[in-house]
């Protein structure tokens, strides 16, 4: 009986982990958004579906045993797929264990001091929107509107002198669907101007709804950064009929477009390189062999969407990169952390700092969702300070 539990525990991991390893590798694929959906929805029904097929089949079997009846089922096709999940059970488990072990926070991370602000209670609004997030925000413990403001100071030897103590404020995945009212990110931006940041940056995820391009200007305009404001577009985008218009309305905003592009912009009294991913959804990663600059700037900068752009961050030596795209998970289990994460790598780089020579990676949490829960995973408005020690 106790076998019968520990196989049928083993095998249910391994269900449940192949669910989860598919579901995230699905949404990193530069797909059109309406398969994502659809095969994302047969994901979840296969899984939910089989789990219920079996669990109804234990429970007949159980009433058999129990009336003294013997079962005259087949057994063998039903063991197959059980079978196949412990297989991938005693991969699986092995794959995410221990690299949780060994992870640890890279020394590159001086100091994060957050501060946590319940943003509806201090604007005294609900700032629930259209759709089903009035549900979502009775749901105990969600964070949606908690935002976390964390100033991380990040230790980069080779920062030039002249770029010690830069600022930078990384803002993520705004998500404006209508979901959540305007004036959610109004607040986001007095709080970013509040942190008087020389550096305002957007890695993706801005708008998806056409009703929300008319909040563009009027937020984004009013955020302050003495030395520029650069962004790229995400995944979510792609449900725009003209992503075009909203690129055009951030350059209206007092934005740099930089998406598939690498320039190189003066920075207090030097140049910097600062490139834009937006792969794999949007253009291509910047050629950037030859170097676009004549002479190579000493400091490179990426924004990419996706952390999965890493591999070619460090082939081309970037420095620094910032990234959104997984959220932190939105849903971080106690011991367990992140599981949803759209990313070729899952939740390898769910959310926070990873370094691998010669690239340091910050990967926000982001400020929303397309869903609007978080459990364990607040919205993120991180205030990244460059030291050189
Ligand atoms: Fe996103």
């Amino acid at each position: 009986m106790l076998l019968d539990l520990f196989l049928s525990l083993v095998a249910f991991l391994g269900h449940f982990s192949l669910c989860v390893w598919l579901f995230n590798r699905l949404h990193a694929l530069p797909w059109r958004r309406i398969y994502i959906k659809w095969i994302g929805r047969a994901i979840l029904g296969w899984g939910a579906g089989l789990l219920g097929v079996y669990g109804l089949r234990a429970a007949v079997l159980g009433v058999c045993v129990w009336q003294g009846i013997t079962p005259d089922a087949a057994e063998i096709p039903w063991l197959i797929y059980p079978a196949l999940c412990g297989l991938v059970a005693t991969a699986a488990i092995p794959m995410w264990l221990i690299p949780k072990l060994f992870a640890r926070i890279p020394d590159s991370l001086l100091a994060n001091d957050t501060t946590l602000h319940d943003l509806a209670k201090e604007l005294g609004q609900p700032l629930i929107g259209t759709g089903e997030t009035s549900l979502f925000a009775r749901i105990p413990g969600n964070q949606i509107f908690h935002l976390a403001v964390q100033h991380k100071v990040l230790r980069l030897p080779q920062l030039p002198p002249v770029l010690d103590g830069l600022t930078i404020a990384h803002l993520s995945d705004l998500h404006m669907t209508g979901k959540i009212t305007r004036e959610f990110y109004d607040a986001i931006v007095d709080r970013t101007n509040r942190l008087e940041p020389e550096l305002v940056v957007i890695t993706g995820d801005i708008a998806e709804k056409v009703m929300c391009l008319d909040w563009i200007v009027p937020v984004f305009s009013r955020l302050k950064a003495r030395e520029g404001k650069y962004f790229i577009l995400g995944n979510h985008e792609m449900k725009l009929p003209d992503v075009g218009l909203l690129r055009r309305l951030m350059e209206e905003a007092g934005f740099v477009d930089v998406g598939s592009r690498a320039m190189r912009v003066p920075l207090r009294d030097t140049e910097i390189m600062i490139a834009g991913s937006e792969s794999p959804w949007f253009g291509t990663n910047p050629s950037l062999t030859p170097d676009p600059c004549p002479l190579t700037p000493p400091f490179r900068l990426l924004l990419s969407h996706s952390p999965d752009q890493l591999p070619w961050a460090k082939a081309n030596n970037f420095d620094l990169m910032l990234a959104g795209h997984t959220h932190g998970g939105q849903i971080r289990l106690p011991c367990i952390g992140a599981l949803i994460s759209p990313s070729m790598f899952g939740f390898r780089y769910a959310g926070g700092l990873y370094f691998e020579e010669p690239t340091l990676l910050h990967v926000s949490r982001g400020l929303c969702g397309d869903h609007p829960i978080r459990l364990n995973c607040p919205p993120e408005l991180p205030l990244l300070t460059l030291v050189r020690d």
